[in-house]
């Protein structure tokens, strides 16, 4: 299969992209959507014919749900159970973060395929604030599965071309958008019991959550639920080690080593390359830099990347997980 890439930089790019992509859709094929957080690869999620290809195209295993994007909180009804007891609250937060990058796992209605849901009775639920993506899903009407445009296991995708390098040739459309804003996954949260459980880490963080609620986590409790949280996950190739700062790292002899910095003033000549999370060392930008610089870094022949730990509050906490997970094989 030939996979194109279109621009949807002009106006008329914008809706002949948009066309192009709800025409694929509706035939029940996949297409790459730029997403306020990293590219998806979407189908329709009422179409199991189509959702399947996602699990081919991604390698997946069917264990592992999707996240189905809708338009609306209204849409979301459609598919998904805000359960009475929890109403005020589940409300509350999609009032405040919708659209946006928050996912909510809720009971699933009939019309959700289990494959979807990897048969769980739930489904992961969001609304994307991208222009791009939220067009599509007007569009469209209905329910567009997606998850991150990746092999399984492999980083998100965080511009067009990464999406090219995951999945050319497995699928026929990708609309480039442009480098996400955000750089991490979305949050993804369970409302049980009164409790925000935080089932994944991402822009909305655990303390703008807290404003509305206890936030606990899962992993204490109930941590079965989301099979993607793996601890290896968003993996290069590359072996990674974490550490505290690469000043008192020493380098294993004849070894080319990457650095992924965070702090400034570390002795970077002793690296094969050298990549800064963020000069200024905001964690904001930090989080849009961090995958594509982990790719770039895959990419240099290292036998080994050294990336420095970031500060774990606010979204330093979602970077740091994701490093971790990337350690992790
Ligand atoms: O920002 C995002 O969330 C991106 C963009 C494309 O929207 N999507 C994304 O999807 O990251 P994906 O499939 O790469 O990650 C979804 C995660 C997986 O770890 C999956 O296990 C979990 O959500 N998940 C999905 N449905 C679930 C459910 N019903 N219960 C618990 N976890 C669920
Ligand atoms: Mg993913």
């Amino acid at each position: 299969m030939k996979t194109r890439v279109v621009a949807a930089d002009s106006a008329a790019e914008k809706e002949s992209a948009i066309a192009e992509a709800v025409h694929l859709l509706r035939s029940g094929e996949l297409v790459a959507l730029p997403t306020e957080t990293v590219y998806g690869l979407a189908a329709d999620a009422l179409n199991v014919s189509a959702v399947l290809k996602i699990f081919e195209a991604k390698h997946r295993p069917r264990f592992d749900p999707l996240i189905v994007h809708v338009g609306s909180i209204e849409m979301a009804e459609r598919i998904a159970e805000i359960p009475g007891a929890s109403s005020e609250l589940i409300r509350a937060l999609m009032g405040r973060f919708w659209p946006g990058p928050l996912t909510f796992v809720l009971p699933r209605r009939e019309v959700i395929p289990d494959v979807v849901a990897a048969g769980l009775a739930t489904v992961a639920v969001r609304v994307s604030a991208h222009p791009v993506f939220s067009a599509v899903a007007a569009e469209f009407g209905g329910a567009l599965a997606a998850p991150s445009a990746n092999r399984f296991g492999r980083i998100s995708p965080t511009t067009a071309e990464h999406v090219r390098d995951e999945l050319d040739g497995r699928i026929p459309l990708i609309v480039n958008g442009g480098p996400t804003a955000h750089g991490l996954e979305s949050t993804i949260v369970a409302i049980r019991h009164g409790q925000i459980e935080l089932l994944r880490r991402g822009p909305i963080t655990e303390e703008e959550l807290e404003r509305f609620g206890k936030v606990v986590d899962p992993e204490i409790g109930s941590r079965v639920e989301a099979p993607g949280r793996s601890p290896s996950h968003y993996a290069p190739r590359t072996p990674l080690t974490l550490v505290e700062t690469a000043a008192r790292f020493s380098l294993p002899a004849e070894t080319r080593c990457g650095l992924l910095a965070w702090n400034v003033g570390t002795d970077k000549d002793r690296f094969a390359e050298v990549r800064v999370l963020s000069a200024e060392q905001n964690l904001i930008e930090a989080a849009t830099n961090l995958f594509r610089l982990l790719r770039e870094l895959d990419q240099a022949e290292l036998d080994l990347i050294v990336a420095e730990n970031v500060p774990e509050h606010g979204l330093g906490a979602a970077i740091m997980d994701r490093l971790r997970r990337a350690a992790a094989r």
